[in-house]
């Protein structure tokens, strides 16, 4: 698609309006702004209309009337996306699509495992009704009272189970999904097995809205475990943590849901930032590591099985020292500990984020030798690196140093991200775990993916959206 050129004439507002009806659009400035800047406040865009469709059908009318005039859609979920990923461009002829009035559970089969939701739904929303039917839907991560359920497809989104349950690729059974010329591709289905040809929901699970509108999902679900134990750990470094994660996959298998790696630095920036956190552990410890399991046995056995594998690692040297939450309210006091370091890091001021994942087994190499990098680039800045140890992925994330105003750091920036992008390329690893490319890493991942690999990539596009109307400028360059 050319570049915008200017708003859009007042007839093709009006025809967009009458297709939506009352209630189906938005387009006073004051209702559209917060649809016009991202979550970081990277971006700035302009759209002249929020599109509000109630139905896959108005969906689908609204996406052929656009391929008709070349008027090009980016759809927006929860809008908490880090990499601008649903943000319009600048130039005021890209609209809004928000399915936020699509929020209806269509079915859901406790017997079967499965759900159908339509795209608009909130996340927690999701996660309570599969809860009230006894069962588990894992998904879990920090916005999940704002995101949505077509924003977490379109992303893959991950959070802190993916150790357990994988990420969205995993979770969605079947998707419905209105392609760039208006048809529905109606795959929603809840089959475990489907081996009939190519398989095409894949293709919109983590597209960011390049390929097509998802507007509907069948989610797989999973039985609740009976117990739930959290451990917040210390460890002398990240290699002992390694070895822990080893020990507890071993002694726990599957049972382990969560294994979130985090440096004193980030515990610091938590106690500093978030009002009522306190120190865990007695002591000023270097690494900690954030353990939960799911058991499928009473909670006094599950606990009495947990602490024996923790003392065996206690014993090896693994830990330091632990806690166990013995009430739901310890639990979250611990949670908080790792959830709020995004926001703590934030607080203190200028900070640079990669979101990058190498195999597991090199994780400590890889933080050693970007500790490294980073203490020659910008000397005094702090590293704060982060994240799903268990996945290999880190938010390999840096702060200026305590009562710099950050300048130093802002100027070396993209020096500082292609050292570690380059750290990342000679690990084979990806410059982006889990927040996608959006407009961030348009350049990056030109610059890293592999070149057939991008090939196919733009064929796909264009073979599924020639006009270049689905979400521009995001992913692939337009
Ligand atoms: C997290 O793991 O906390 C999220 O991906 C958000 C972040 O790193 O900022
Ligand atoms: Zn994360």
């Amino acid at each position: 698609m050319n570049d915008p050129v200017g708003p859009l004439p007042a007839s093709w507002l009006g025809e967009l309006k009458a297709l939506l009806g009352p209630g189906g659009y938005l387009d006073a400035a004051a209702d559209r702004a917060p649809f016009e800047t991202d979550f970081r406040a990277l971006y700035h865009g302009d759209t002249p209309l929020v599109a509000l469709p109630d139905s896959t059908a108005r969906v689908a009318e609204l996406v052929r009337w656009c391929a008709a005039h070349r008027v090009a859609i980016v759809p927006q979920g929860g809008n908490t996306s880090y990499c601008g990923g649903a943000t319009p461009r600048p130039g005021g002829r890209e609209l809004v699509l928000s399915l936020r009035r699509m929020h209806r559970i269509r079915a859901l089969d406790p017997a079967g495992d499965a759900m159908t939701a339509e795209a608009g739904c909130v996340l927690a929303g999701l996660q309570e009704a599969a809860a009230a039917a006894g069962r588990l839907l894992p998904l879990s991560l920090g916005s999940e009272g704002s995101c949505t359920l077509g924003g977490v497809i379109s992303t893959n989104a991950g959070g802190t189970a993916v150790l357990r349950y994988g990420m969205m690729r995993a979770l969605v059974l079947g998707l419905e999904v209105v392609l760039p010329d208006g048809r529905v591709l109606d795959q929603l289905t809840a089959l475990a097995k489907d081996n009939t040809g190519y398989d095409l929901k894949q293709l919109f699970i983590g597209a960011e809205g390049t390929l097509g509108v998802v507007t509907a999902a069948c989610l797989r679900l999973h039985p609740r475990p009976q117990s739930t134990v959290t451990a917040f750990a210390a460890v002398p470094d990240p290699a002992a943590a390694l070895a822990l994660l080893a020990r507890l996959r071993g002694a726990a298998g599957h049972a382990l849901s969560t294994f979130e790696l985090l440096p004193r630095v980030a515990l610091e920036l938590v106690l500093r930032h978030v009002p009522g956190t306190r120190e865990p552990l007695a002591g000023v410890q270097p690494w900690y590591v954030l353990v939960e399991f799911g058991l499928h046995e009473p909670e006094a056995a599950a606990r009495e099985r947990v602490e024996a594998t923790l003392a065996a690692a206690i014993a090896a040297g693994e830990i330091s020292d632990v806690v166990l939450a013995a009430t739901l309210a310890q639990r979250d006091a611990l949670w908080r500990l790792r959830e709020e370091i995004p926001f703590a890091q934030r607080r203190e001021g200028v900070s640079l984020k990669h979101d990058i994942a190498v195999a597991v087994q090199r994780v400590p190499e890889f933080i050693a030798a970007g500790a490294a990098a980073i203490a020659s680039l910008v000397p005094g800045a702090r590293l704060v690196t982060y994240g799903h140890l268990g996945d290999g992925s880190l938010h390999f994330n840096v702060s200026a140093g305590a009562g710099d105003d950050g300048a130093s750091l802002r100027a070396a920036e993209n020096t500082v991200r292609q050292a570690v992008h380059g750290l990342v390329a000679r690990c084979r690893g990806s410059i982006s775990a889990e927040h996608g490319i959006g407009q961030l890493k348009v350049a990056e991942l030109e610059r890293y993916e592999d070149p057939v690999a991008l090939a196919v990539m733009r064929d796909l596009k264009r073979a599924l959206d020639p006009l270049g109307i689905m979400n521009p400028g995001k992913v692939l360059a337009s």
